[in-house]
Order: C-alpha cells, then structure tokens, then sequence
C-alpha cells in the first residue's frame, strides 16, 4: 500500500506537488489493482466452475469446503472493491452516509464474514501447516483491525479510526500482493510449491509494515492534525 489523498489540499511548491501527484498515481495504481482482483474473484467464481484456474489440490479442498470458499471469495471481494472508495476523501465530505453504509458493508460483510471464513478455510490451504498459520494469523490481524476501525468510528475517534482503516485494507490487499508475488514466482522460474507458502507471509507482512510508515508520515504531517470521519 502506498500513499492515499490528503484529506485537504497539499501546500503549494514544486516538491509538494510532484509529491501529491505520486501519491496520487500510487493511489490510482491500488485502486485499480485491487478492482481487478475482485473483479477477477467474482466473475472467475461465477462464470467458472469450483477452482477451474488453480492448482489441482487447491480445487480439490474447495470442492470439499465449497460454501467456506465461496463465503470468503464472494464476502472479501467487496471488500477489495469498496476498500479504495472509502479512502476519497471527497466521498467522504460530500456523502459521508454513503460512506457510513459502505464501510458497515466493507466491515461487517467483507471483513467480518470474509475473515471468518478465510480462518475457517486456512486448515485445508495449499502448502500444509506453513501456509495454514500464515492464513491464519492474517485472518486474525484482519478481523482485528477490523474490530479497532469499528470502535473507534463508534467512539468518533476519526483519528484513529482512519489509522485502524488504513492498517485493515493494507490486509485486505494482501489477495493483490499474493498474486503479484505468484508472477514474480513464476517469472523467476520458482515452483509453486516452493513459492505459495512463504506468499502467505510475504502477502501481508510488507503491507503492515508499509502502513506503519504511511501513518508515522501522516502523523508528522501538520496538515493531517485533525483527520475527518
Ligand atoms: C486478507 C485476508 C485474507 C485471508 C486470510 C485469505 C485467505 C484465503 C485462503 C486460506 C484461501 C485458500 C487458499 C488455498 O487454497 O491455498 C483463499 C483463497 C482465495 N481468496 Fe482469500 N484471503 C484473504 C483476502 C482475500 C480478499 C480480499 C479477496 C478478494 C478478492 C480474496 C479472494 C480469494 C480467492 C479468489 C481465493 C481462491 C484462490 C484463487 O482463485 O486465487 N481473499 N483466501
């Protein structure tokens, strides 16, 4: 995850600039992104049968799971495609009941039930026990800052309720990062077997850590002292 747009406009200057409208492009670049693996999600689930373009052992446990699968395929999916919305500040300010409503939506159907149900499909991941806790724990992490982004909303602590928001979704687009690292995999020759269980450290992991710093920089930003809902 990189960058999101500033709540108010960015300070005039040459640097100031060149630096919002990168931000700006990483932002369009995760939106994006993230759009088309839920896109991808959707259509590939519906249109297709159970498991038709993964590993034959995967498809195999998904035919055994299917309503596990799909809960967390068709659940987390909205929650990749309304994750970016949420981040527009001009949303925000314009609807902010529109953005209550999506972001019960995001939380309580995509992060809530999608998350219980990944935890419930992380036993019978591809990959054995390595991949079985590296699910999990990002499982867990989800519905966590899942749960610390509702409380605060609640509390009307927008502050850290933007902080917890910003944490969750670097989780959530851990199904981009997973896949980015698939193709990276496959680009360099790696075998699948090799690659996938160490994805589901290495899908997550990075994004936290990239989230971390975007919030130490927000915080240092005096133009971000007092974040809106
Ligand atoms: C962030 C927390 C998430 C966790 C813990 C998680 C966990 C899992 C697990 C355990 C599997 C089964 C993998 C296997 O068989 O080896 C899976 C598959 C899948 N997940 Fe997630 N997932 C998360 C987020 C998402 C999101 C946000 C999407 C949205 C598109 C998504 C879409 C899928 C899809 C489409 C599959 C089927 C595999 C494929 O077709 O590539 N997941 N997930």
């Amino acid at each position: 995850m990189t960058n999101v747009p500033a709540d108010r406009p960015m300070r005039s200057g040459p640097r100031s600039n060149a630096r919002s409208t990168l931000a700006s492009i990483g932002f369009a670049i995760i939106a994006l992104s993230a759009l088309g693996i839920g896109a991808y999600a959707i259509i590939g689930y519906t249109a297709r049968p159970l498991g038709a373009g993964v590993h034959p052992e995967m498809r195999a446990a998904y035919e055994a799971h299917p309503v596990g699968i799909l809960t967390h395929i068709f659940c987390s999916s909205l929650a990749i495609i309304l994750g970016p919305v949420q981040f527009i500040p001009s949303i925000r300010r314009r609807w902010p009941l529109a953005h209550r409503w999506m972001g019960r939506v995001y939380l309580g159907v995509g992060v809530l039930i999608g998350g219980l149900a990944a935890l419930y499909i992380s036993p019978f991941a591809f990959g054995g026990i390595v991949s079985t806790v590296g699910f999990a724990t990002l499982s867990i992490a989800w519905l966590y800052t899942g749960a610390r982004a509702f409380a605060s909303a609640r509390s009307r602590d927008f502050a850290a309720h933007r902080r917890w928001m910003i944490r969750n979704f670097s989780l959530t687009l851990a199904a981009v990062t997973i896949r980015l690292g698939l193709g990276l995999g496959f680009a360099t020759g790696l075998s699948f077997e090799i690659v996938y269980p160490v994805l589901t450290w290495l899908c997550w992991i990075p994004n936290l850590v990239l989230a971390e710093w975007i919030i130490r920089r927000e915080g240092h930003d005096p133009r971000r002292a007092s974040p809106t809902a």
